[in-house]
């Protein structure tokens, strides 16, 4: 009998052992900073002009993503994709969510916050959140516009700096967590604040009311010095502008030093999957707002404490903002759960994405497509668009493309767009690489080869040659959008009856 019960005690104690190991070994976090309207001028994308120490040295310990795509241009829909996987059309959150725009996601969407505060992960944020309803998107330490200043929460490094200090002492060490962090940096300021400068690329440098950010060392550029992307016109307003954007990029850098010396200090540089990412293309013609290749083209790092193998290595595989929640759903080991959305009543909603973390180990072979899908930004710029990129094709549908392509407010105002209006109503040159006119009025389908046209202005949509590609993307799309439980899959040209069996319907309407 004693033998027997001190055997029982054994295994008990065993077991006891054994739980806290695993519990200890798995001890795993993630923290994701998203910054704001940034493209590819850094560093670790072979930027030579502007400085950014920071960034490079995360990418030392990270994969590079070369083909990282958002499925959406725009702040508010990225966001919830980042947050949900969900691609707008099936979350719900189809524009803008602050003011007049008022969009948000439906009630029952099972986001990355809730689904991890559900399991006992410490959930914050900090900075710029865009995203709602607050049920859908709930954290339990949360620094953002709703409650502070977007500026001070979203630009001021110093302040940021506190907040993840603050967050990582409320942390109780035997909870993971997940913090995110959305920069405002590299958004535009003209439209909001322009006493700061097109980027506000001022507040807080220092000078007389501006402000100070006691831990920014502002670097500035001149217009001469920057790389002008292929995509924005060569002109001396542009080359301002940017030369404003990278100073913005900058205190970004910064911003992240300043992060993940908050990690290092509170100890879990070891035990937190680091993602770095953007929610849009920049904020320039033929960018943001756009599904070409320069508006949804993102920059994407991937660091794991526990898997060096690739560290510095760059990947080619086609990912998307989409994968970040199956990501850290599958790092946490958090299951997806089954339930429906409005878009498909009948089908429980699965996530297309995937996780990432098998390209931590070796290269992927077969990650070569990419969706995308926009509806709006502000709530007057309707204007919605599917696309698949996959290899080097990239297809567009742009729905109602007879009618004007829409401007935002804040591009709008920008120097490099007034700048092409300007030109373009004077009749002079405006080294931009396509009118205003082909700007504003797109073909139905565009069809581009992105390896020998990496611009996409060679439109091989009525090239016969193309036929056959142009047929099997048009296929990959469709069946991407049914499963996706898209409310535009039938338009144009045809309606959605959706009551006994969803199907389209034709309307003759000529298109
Ligand atoms: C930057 O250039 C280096 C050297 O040419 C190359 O190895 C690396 O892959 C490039 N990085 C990216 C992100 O393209
Ligand atoms: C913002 O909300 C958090 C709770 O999520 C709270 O702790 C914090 O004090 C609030 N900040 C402000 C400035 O109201
Ligand atoms: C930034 O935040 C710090 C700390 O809260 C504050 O001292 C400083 O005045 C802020 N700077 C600006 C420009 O608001
Ligand atoms: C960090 O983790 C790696 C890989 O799991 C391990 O080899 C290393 O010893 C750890 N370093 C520290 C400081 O804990
Ligand atoms: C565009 O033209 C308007 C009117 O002539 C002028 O006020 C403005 O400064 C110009 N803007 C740029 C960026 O050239």
């Amino acid at each position: 009998q004693c033998v027997k019960t001190i055997m029982r005690l054994l295994e008990l104690v065993f077991l006891i052992l054994a739980s806290c190991w695993i519990g200890e070994s798995k001890r795993r976090n993630v923290l994701l900073i998203i910054a704001d309207d940034a493209g590819f001028e850094t560093e670790v994308y072979n930027n030579s002009v502007v400085h950014t120490p920071h960034l490079r040295s995360l990418a030392q310990r990270s994969l590079v993503f070369n083909n990282a795509f958002t499925s959406v241009s725009s702040c508010s829909p990225s966001r919830s994709t980042i947050l949900t996987g969900l691609p707008q059309h099936q979350n719900g959150m189809y524009g803008l969510h602050q003011g007049v725009h008022n969009f948000n996601s439906f009630d029952g969407v099972q986001s990355l916050p809730l689904l991890l505060s559900q399991t006992n992960i410490h959930t914050g944020i900090i900075g710029k959140k865009h995203v709602g309803p607050g049920s859908v998107y709930p954290f339990d330490f949360s620094y953002t516009e709703e409650n502070s200043s977007v500026l001070q929460v979203g630009r001021n490094i110093t302040r940021i700096k506190l907040l993840v200090r603050k967050f990582f002492k409320t942390h109780k060490e035997e909870r993971p967590f997940f913090l995110y962090v959305a920069f405002h940096d590299t958004h535009r300021c003209g439209h909001s604040q322009p006493q700061y400068g097109a980027f506000c690329e001022k507040f807080g440098n220092g000078e007389m009311g501006m402000g100070r950010i006691p831990d920014w060392t502002p670097v500035y550029y001149s217009p001469e010095q920057v790389k002008v992307p292929p995509f924005v016109a060569d002109t001396p307003a542009a080359r301002a502008d940017l030369a404003a954007q990278y100073t913005t990029v900058s205190r970004l850098d910064q911003g992240i030093g300043l992060v993940l010396q908050e990690l290092r200090a509170a100890g879990y540089d070891n035990d937190t999957l680091v993602i770095y990412s953007s929610d849009n293309g920049i904020p320039f013609p033929n960018g943001r707002t756009n599904l070409y290749h320069s508006g949804i083209a993102e920059p994407m790092l991937l660091s794991s404490p526990e898997h060096r193998e690739r560290w510095g290595d760059t990947s080619q595989a086609y990912v998307s903002l989409l994968d970040i929640t199956p990501t850290i759903l599958d790092w946490f080991s958090v299951p997806y759960p089954s339930y429906n959305l409005p878009g498909n009543p009948t089908t429980p909603v699965h996530l297309t994405g995937r996780s990432l973390l098998p390209a931590l180990v070796s290269e992927p072979i077969s990650w070569n497509s990419a969706y995308g899908s926009q509806s709006l930004h502000e709530v007057t710029m309707y204007y919605p668009t599917r696309s698949i990129h996959q290899g080097a094709f990239h297809l567009l549908h742009n729905l109602h493309y007879l009618m004007p392509f829409p401007i935002d407010q804040d591009l709008y105002v920008s120097p490099t767009f007034q700048d092409l209006l300007n030109r373009t109503r004077l009749g002079q040159p405006t080294h931009w690489f396509k009118s205003l006119k082909e700007y504003y009025y797109r073909e139905r389908w565009e069809l581009y080869d992105t390896r020998t046209d990496p611009l996409e202005t060679k439109n091989l949509v009525s090239d016969p040659s193309y036929s056959t590609v142009l047929e099997t993307l048009r296929q990959s799309l469709q069946k991407w959008q049914w499963e996706t439980g898209d409310p535009w899959v039938c338009g144009p040209d045809y309606v959605l009856e959706d009551k006994l069996e969803p199907r389209c319907r034709p309307l003759y309407n000529g298109l």
